[in-house]
């Protein structure tokens, strides 16, 4: 998986610096063409020419040490990287990372990335488990970023604790995964809805809710990352929607009907983990609706279902649909899943705490014909999304997305956990 990657390892001064050489010889054995970045500090614990030397590349050191005048050396670096490994990461370089802090060769080549990042954390127990060191890790790992957790064992400050440096061979089967991950979807166009839909009252008010998209930026991203073309039609969202995916806005109900409808016969996939609205105003006034008596009330027709009409259509595409409820999970999502002609659905109880609308979690259960396939317990929703499209990965038949020799993605998972969280 590694052959021909280009793969940039960041050295951050710890004592386990010493295990960079190790990791930097195995990447380079699997075939990898490995650059190396490293901070002061990290000299004070490892010659650049050790890696240098292992790497086959100069070693860099300072930002403003440019050796080629044709480039500016950190943003050539990041844009030719695949992959950044940063191994051993200290506190530093992890707090640097999640507050965007750019004051070294490391950290400002980072900054400019856009290639995929794996962390491999090493420090003492008691900085690890710092409620500082804890937030910025949960800040990159939400943004993406892929964590090699330490192991147990004999620190170097006397401790025996959870701090060590994962071993290089796990490093690089993180890496390797990555790369794997990252073909699961390829050739296959992946059309994902998001956020909420608004229905017009008059040019001042409207009906919505209160999806934030996060979700389906979530899944668009994770399609993506598996190699996927991805088609992202989003209503009313939040935040900003995955780079490297081609954007579609639809406000109202009826023009994500339109948009995911001309798309639909070219997509493989088709993830609905929009929120739309059921009903619509009967009409939307031009006007702003003048205050007059003490009730009013409005008159709402019903709304095309979405999902229903692709469920009807569908020839050869993989159906994901989302049910948002509070009660009877099962029974609802088996509903939807039958009359709306699904493959999967995506159930999260909307009322329990962490899961669904507007915040970063999600607790889903995952259905198919014969019922329960999958129960996530509450997990970010990049995670969640990772696992919901392996798992689509896993269901598709015929070449590119097979993914027939891809674990169950509840057991990968499982057992990742051990080493590697996100
Ligand atoms: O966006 P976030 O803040 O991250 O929140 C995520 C979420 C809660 C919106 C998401 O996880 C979710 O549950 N999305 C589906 C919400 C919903 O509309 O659920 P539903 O049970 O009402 O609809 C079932 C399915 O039919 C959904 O796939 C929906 O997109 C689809 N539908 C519904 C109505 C309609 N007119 N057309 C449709 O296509």
């Amino acid at each position: 998986m590694l052959k021909g990657k280009t793969i940039l390892l960041g050295v951050t001064g710890g004592i386990a610096a010493y295990k960079a050489a190790i990791l930097c010889s195995r990447l380079v054995q699997a075939g990898a063409d490995v650059r190396v970045i490293m901070t002061q500090s990290a000299t004070k614990f490892i010659t650049p020419l050790t890696l240098q030397t292992l790497s086959r590349h100069p070693v860099y050191l300072d930002t403003f040490d440019e050796k080629d005048p044709s480039v500016v050396a950190h943003i050539d670096l990041a844009d030719h990287a695949d992959l950044i490994i940063v191994a051993p990461a200290t506190a530093n370089i992890i707090g640097k990372m999640a507050n965007g802090l750019a004051d070294d060769m490391l950290s400002t080549t980072l900054l400019a990335a856009t290639s995929p990042i794996i962390v491999a954390p090493a420090m003492n127990v008691h900085m690890y488990e710092h409620p500082a060191v804890v937030a910025n890790i949960q800040t990159l790992a939400s943004r993406g970023v892929r964590f090699v957790e330490p192991g147990t064992g004999q620190l170097a400050c006397g401790y025996v604790a959870k701090g060590r440096l994962a071993e290089p061979e796990d490093i690089v089967a993180a890496a390797e995964r990555l790369f794997r991950q990252g073909e699961l979807l390829a050739g296959r166009r992946v059309l994902v809805t998001a956020g909420g839909t608004v229905e017009r009252l008059d040019p001042v008010r409207f009906l919505t809710n209160d999806s934030s998209g996060r979700m389906g930026f979530a899944i668009a991203e994770a399609a993506r990352n598996m190699g996927a073309e991805v088609v992202l039609v989003a209503g009313r969202t939040e935040g900003m929607p995955p780079a490297g995916v081609e954007l579609v806005h639809a406000r109202s109900a009826a023009e994500m009907l339109d948009a995911v409808v001309a798309r639909f016969d070219e997509a493989d996939i088709v993830v609905k983990a929009a929120a739309v609205a059921d009903y619509r105003p009967a009409a939307a006034s031009d006007r702003k609706i003048k205050k007059s008596g003490d009730t009013m009330t409005l008159e709402l027709v019903k709304t095309t279902d979405i999902l229903q009409e692709l469920g009807a259509r569908k020839t050869r595409q993989f159906l994901v649909g989302f049910a948002a409820e509070t009660g009877d999970i099962e029974k609802y999502a088996m509903d939807k899943l039958q009359r709306k002609n699904c493959d999967l659905v995506v159930a999260n109880n909307v009322a329990a705490e962490g899961a669904g609308f507007n915040v970063d979690t999600n607790i889903v259960q995952i259905y198919d014909s014969s019922g329960l396939v999958a129960d996530l317990p509450l997990m970010s929703k990049r995670e969640a999304a990772e696992r919901i499209m392996q798992l689509v990965a896993e269901r598709l038949d015929g070449a590119g997305g097979s993914g027939a020799n891809v674990q169950p993605a509840w057991k990968a998972a499982d057992a990742d956990r051990d080493g590697e969280r996100r």
